[in-house]
């Protein structure tokens, strides 16, 4: 998930960020803080903040890492931690001069968006929302009108003990505006699906709440699919188990798990194309499969396969409309079938593949189980006429995969990777078990 959280300077989108950031166990990324970084640096080497030619020439001799210790950003400049120095208002100054600059901005858009490719962000900058990621799940413009951010701003300065005048506070901030929403390159102004939000009104906590419930309105399924009556899926389920069944050679061990009276996930190995249809047979459960979105076009093919519970995904996309979909199936009740190796492996030790997180996020954000299954045969992958062997696995809950200690991208992984080396383990288990 990405969250774009736009607007000026003051309006409070780091506090509401990184609230958001804890609560859904996602990366907040300051992005201010690079500009304020590269502002530090010209600041430092004597550089007039408007002098451009200088400004672009600096830019060879700055890198810039963020890194980000237990959920909190750390900004380092030429391996120098300068989140101390790059808050005071000369260099929010700094930081507004170099941002109109065209070359900084393309300095640090890889960097950024980097972070939006690797993990579930909150991103709070400018242009989140119109640059850095366009295709962001959820954009926020955060207003507040020029005084009233100006009034929070003079009182927390005074609280440090700064002295300052609410006048010239407010000068600031309307220079500030003005900068950052006339320049040429992208300029702060709100992307067209941005959901605009004014908080002059509203305190930090009414604030959160109201992204809060923003985000959920935007990426929540609200209502439950409808349960579909299922007689031709059983039908055909029944079919294939006596027909189909007989010609794999199809096995069920540890049947006394078939059923599970929860939704959950179910992950196997994957050798072959017919692995889908072995895990049906076997399973109590109806195991729902996300199939390419190329076979719902196949006439008839079509209705069997969508009949069956099959959804489309449109690999091309990228997969967030299957994601959706497969939560907002998992959030009705029912199972989805995953193979998280990806592509079929025939004839690999399972084990040497490197699970993507994609299951992993999926199960935590539907809040369901997992249940292993290995499914076994001698030839490497099943086939017609030998023996198939589904075995079932226990049923990992949610509590199990919880992993309290890790958020975001870390975490998804974990849970991969905890329900795949179960299906690799009864796999070992049942190497010369019969
Ligand atoms: O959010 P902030 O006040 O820390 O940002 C400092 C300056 O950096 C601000 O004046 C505008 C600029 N900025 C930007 O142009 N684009 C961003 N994505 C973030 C900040």
């Amino acid at each position: 998930m990405r969250i774009a959280l736009d607007g000026p300077s003051g309006a409070g989108k780091s506090t509401v960020a990184k609230a958001v950031a804890k609560r859904l166990g996602i990366v907040y990324v300051d992005t201010g803080a690079l500009y304020r970084s590269i502002g530090l640096y010209v600041q430092r080497k004597g550089i007039s903040k408007d002098d451009k030619e200088n400004v672009i020439a600096c830019l060879g001799e700055i890198q810039l890492d963020l890194k980000f210790v237990d959920g909190t950003q750390i900004v380092l400049l030429n391996g120098e931690d300068v989140g101390g120095f790059i808050r005071t208002g000369e260099i929010s100054m700094y930081a507004s001069a170099v941002s109109a600059i065209p070359e900084v901005r393309t300095f640090l858009l890889e960097t950024q968006r980097k972070i939006a490719r690797e993990n579930s962000v909150i991103m709070d900058g400018r242009d989140i929302g119109t640059v850095i990621i366009p295709d962001a799940e959820v954009k926020i413009f955060l207003v507040a009108s020029a005084e009233a951010r100006a009034e929070r701003r003079y009182k927390e300065l005074i609280e440090k003990g700064e002295e300052c005048t609410y006048e010239g506070v407010l000068a600031d901030i309307k220079e500030r505006d003005n900068n950052d929403s006339t320049r040429a390159v992208a300029p702060a102004v709100p992307a067209k699906d941005a959901i605009f939000l004014d908080n002059s009104n509203l305190n930090q906590e009414q604030t959160i709440d109201k992204v809060i419930e923003i985000i959920n309105d935007k990426t929540e399924v609200k209502k439950k699919p409808k349960k579909k009556k299922r007689r031709f899926y059983r039908v055909v389920k029944f079919l294939l188990g006596k027909i189909v069944g007989f010609f794999l050679g199809v096995r069920v061990k540890n049947k006394n798990k078939e059923v599970f009276d929860k939704p959950f996930i179910l992950c196997a190995n994957h050798t072959s194309l017919l692995d889908a249809i072995v895990i049906v047979i076997a399973m109590k459960n109806q195991i729902r499969y996300m199939g390419k979105k190329e076979i719902f076009k196949i006439p008839i093919l079509n209705l069997f396969i969508k009949a069956m519970g099959a959804f489309p995904v449109d690999r091309k996309k990228g997969d967030v409309a299957a994601i959706k979909k497969t939560l907002e199936i998992l959030k009705g009740g029912e199972c989805v079938g995953i193979f998280p190796q990806g592509t079929r492996r025939p004839y690999q030790n399972p084990r040497d593949t490197e699970i993507k997180e994609g299951m992993g996020m999926m199960a935590a954000r539907a809040g369901v189980g997992i249940v292993p299954v290995y499914i076994k045969n001698k030839k490497g992958k099943v086939k017609w006429f030998h023996k198939n062997t589904v075995i079932i696995g226990d049923y990992i809950s949610p509590e199990e995969i919880a992993f309290p200690e890790l958020s975001g991208r870390e975490k998804y992984k974990a849970i991969a990777d905890y329900a795949f080396d179960k299906v690799c383990s009864i796999g070992e288990e049942w190497k010369d078990k019969k």
